[in-house]
């Protein structure tokens, strides 16, 4: 589903991103790269704030990324995400959620109870919220 290649590039660009985190309450750096249907990889870490509701994860911290540098129809094709730890790491409902927004069939990479773990997205959520049709943007 994913090239070899791709998948250790996307890993070792989320480790990378990880090295960035703003983890001074909870002590744990995740990094997450993504690569979109137009090839570019853009890379997020966690960044937390003393009102801790308010920390980003590093999954949509990449999402941001990503929108931000190709705009509304940016689709995910992949994203890993990685912490600084080995202990299994799989994306937050939350995350999922907005991941599922620009691709369901992306392919999600992570370190899973049974080791290295790809999985769609839209199997990791295989239902989301949805607006009502009446109710959707144009976007
Ligand atoms: N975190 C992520 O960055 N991604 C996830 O999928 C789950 C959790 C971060 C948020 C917070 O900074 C720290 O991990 C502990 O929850």
């Amino acid at each position: 589903m994913l090239p070899e290649a791709l998948r250790s590039q996307l890993l070792q660009a989320a480790a990378e991103a990880a090295r960035n985190a703003y983890a001074p309450y909870s002590g744990y750096r995740v990094g997450a790269a993504l690569l979109t249907h137009q090839g570019r990889i853009f890379g997020g870490c966690n960044v937390e704030n003393a009102s801790y509701g308010l920390t980003v994860c590093a999954e949509r911290a990449a999402v941001l990324a990503a929108v931000t540098g190709e705009g509304p129809q940016m689709k995910i094709r992949a994203l890993a995400v990685v912490s600084d730890g080995k202990a299994p790491l799989a994306p937050c409902g939350a995350c999922r959620q907005v991941l599922l927004e620009f691709g369901k069939d992306a392919a999600v990479i992570f370190q899973g109870p049974e080791g290295l773990t790809v999985a769609r997205v839209g199997e990791l959520l295989p239902l989301r919220f949805q607006l009502p049709e009446d109710k959707r943007g144009g976007d």
